[in-house]
């Protein structure tokens, strides 16, 4: 189903409030490129503009209560890309929090980070680093970059881990079930995304948190991340506020 349709009825934060928000939105921020294209622009052009989407959606995520923003930033297929745009892709973190990491303290955003962090430039872990310790005291919103992150990867790594707790004596067989295999991914301490946003008009997960959206609320949208507006993000809670979760019973 395409939804993004905003030009009728505009919300507000405070329509959404009046019923429960989700906990946790997990959003994939696609079609970068493809805006850029559509502008003649090379595509980090659109990934520039993709960052400011992303200081306005943590603006509103921020005050609508929402409890865990989690963002799609470089997954670990994207090493695939021409190796000037990976080169942007991993500078971006650095530009983003040097402009927005000192607003992010103010507002008590947590910034985290989930992914293969060991992979990435120098610079690139330094930046958020230095930006989960300087916002590790808040406790507002938490906002999640998956960054060279890829949920086969994730699982994989977790299997291998339990084995090795097996073996060790650490955990028992029978011992393993969904809430501590859970405790093996890298959203430990993070409830499951309730909604899923992919923008661009692609509909697929892309090796995104296969296991954590097994119930989730998913919300897409032809619009192409950079042109993602606060009236989008309210949309699809208004959207995901009308739906009937029944987690399999009746
Ligand atoms: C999403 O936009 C950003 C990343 C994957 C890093 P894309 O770069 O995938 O944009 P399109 O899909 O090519 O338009
Ligand atoms: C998913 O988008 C990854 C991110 C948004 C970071 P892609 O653009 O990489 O996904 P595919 O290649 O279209 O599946
Ligand atoms: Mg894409």
């Amino acid at each position: 189903m395409f939804q993004g349709d905003t030009t009728n009825n505009e919300l507000t934060v405070h329509d959404i409030k009046q019923q429960p928000v989700p906990n946790h939105v997990a959003i994939i921020m696609d079609g970068n490129g493809r805006w850029a294209q559509k502008r003649a622009l090379p595509r980090i052009a659109g990934h520039h503009e993709g960052m400011k989407v992303v200081r306005k959606i943590t603006k509103l995520a921020n005050s609508l209560g929402i409890k865990v923003l989690t963002l799609y930033a470089f997954s670990t297929e994207n090493w695939k890309r021409p190796k000037t745009e990976v080169d942007f892709l991993m500078k971006l973190p650095v530009e983003y929090l040097n402009t927005y990491l000192p607003e992010l303290i103010e507002e008590n955003v947590q910034v985290r980070v989930m992914g293969n962090l060991d992979a990435l430039p120098a610079h690139t872990i330094q930046a958020v680093e230095q930006a989960i310790i300087k916002t590790s005291m808040n406790d507002g919103l938490t906002l999640n970059f998956a960054l060279n992150y890829g949920s086969r990867d994730e699982i994989l790594n977790a299997v291998k881990h339990i084995a090795n707790d097996v073996r060790e004596g650490i955990l028992q067989d029978e011992q393993i079930n969904e809430e501590s295999f859970s405790s093996y991914l890298m959203t430990k301490n993070i409830p499951d995304p309730d909604l899923l946003i992919r923008t661009s008009g692609e509909i697929r997960l892309s090796n995104f948190l296969l296991w954590q959206l097994a119930y989730a609320e998913f919300w897409f949208t032809d619009v192409y991340w950079p042109d993602f507006r606060e009236q989008h993000l309210l949309q699809a809670i208004d959207d995901f506020q009308k739906r009937g979760r029944r987690f399999g019973g009746v």
